[in-house]
């Protein structure tokens, strides 16, 4: 599929980030879509900027969906057959995510399952359930975001991150065994699993809200002594390793209030932006790229893999990815 005018798109997670982007980019190309996200507010966000931009005629449709229950995944596809009058779709972007579950020995059991299910089963239920309308188009695609944790499942240093890599690695997986399922059984389809690095979006803020302990501004002292306690538990090197300012500790509580929002905040300017990542996906399902890397950082970390497999969870496996940067 090399342009996307006059098809019609489905993108989850549509509400913040790159999914926002995506939404926005296709509508500027004339493309239909459909998007979902959990947090209606800023789905309508979305569908306020989008509108604006696209042509006349496109049509975008928005429905509030958990894609991580079957349910309401049924419904979505029921409801972008009836809003988008079709019988069909050309791309399906399973981009919905979160973070969250970090260890396994740690974490609240919940937490660490809601993010292994929305990351995998979103994925998953989407996929199966928007398949029939996949089958009946003409092309289709999709497009599965994993992450550079589907290919090392480690933040580096200590940080443990097992939920969320455990389910980026199955993404990529089912990714890549839908390439040959489709080559033989729905020639008329293709599968790409998108791999970014660091880009900067509203993933820590959202997450926070949707798997953690809700928004740090609100907080209660409880809550916060809790925190604190936790803290006090680990290593002036461990909580750098976190990115947790070692300070924390002796602030008071406002000021662990306001600094939690603040680490939030500065997630969104890391890396690249998700106009730029959005880009970066759209230019490699045009040219039915399986595997797409999004950033240099995600490009330096995928060839310092394959060269040093031995050394991958080593604590100073960054020199090896610092290397590759450079070259
Ligand atoms: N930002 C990064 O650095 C980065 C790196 C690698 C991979 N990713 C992946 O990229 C994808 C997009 O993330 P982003 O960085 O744009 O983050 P984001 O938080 O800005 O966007 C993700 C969207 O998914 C939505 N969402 C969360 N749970 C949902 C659910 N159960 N049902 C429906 N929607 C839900 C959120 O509300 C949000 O609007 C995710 O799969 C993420 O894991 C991000």
């Amino acid at each position: 599929m090399t342009e996307f005018a006059g098809r019609i798109a489905v993108v989850t997670g549509g509400g913040t980030g790159m999914g926002r982007a995506l939404v926005r980019q296709l509508l500027a190309e004339g493309c239909h879509v459909a998007t979902c996200d959990v947090v209606e507010e800023n789905l309508q966000e979305t569908a306020r900027i989008a509108r604006n931009e696209a042509p006349q005629g496109i049509r975008l449709s928005t429905h509030q969906c958990d894609v991580a229950s079957e349910d309401e995944v049924s419904r979505f596809a029921s409801e972008v057959a009836r809003d988008q009058k079709t019988d069909h779709i050309n791309l399906l972007f399973n981009n919905a995510g979160i973070g969250g579950g970090g260890s396994l020995v740690n974490a609240e059991r919940s937490e660490w399952e809601r993010t292994f299910n929305i990351n995998w089963n979103g994925v998953y239920l989407c996929t199966r359930n928007f398949l029939p309308m996949l089958l009946a188009s003409d092309e289709g695609h999709i497009i599965n975001t994993s992450s550079v944790n589907g290919f090392r499942a480690s933040l580096g240093g200590n940080i443990p991150h097992t939920a969320y890599s455990a389910a980026k690695f199955a993404v990529k997986g089912f990714t890549e065994a839908l390439i040959n399922d489709f080559r033989f059984n729905a020639p008329h389809l293709k599968a790409t699993v998108v791999m970014p690095g660091g880009v900067g979006t509203d993933i820590a803020r959202n997450t926070s809200r949707l798997v953690g302990g809700g928004d740090p501004a609100t907080w209660s002292d409880v809550v916060v002594n809790e925190m604190r306690s936790q803290w006090q538990k680990r290593s002036t090197e461990h909580l750098q390793a976190l990115n947790i300012n070692p300070a924390l500790i002796d602030m008071t509580n406002d000021e662990v209030r306001a600094y939690m929002v603040e680490r939030e905040d500065a997630y969104r300017e890391i890396g690249i932006t998700p106009d730029a990542a959005a880009d970066i996906i759209l230019n490699g399902v045009r040219n039915n790229h399986w595997r797409i890397l999004v950033g240099k950082d995600a490009e330096a970390l995928d060839r310092a893999v394959r060269k040093h497999p031995h050394q991958t969870y080593d604590l100073d496996f960054n020199k090896y990815v610092k290397a590759e940067w450079q070259d």
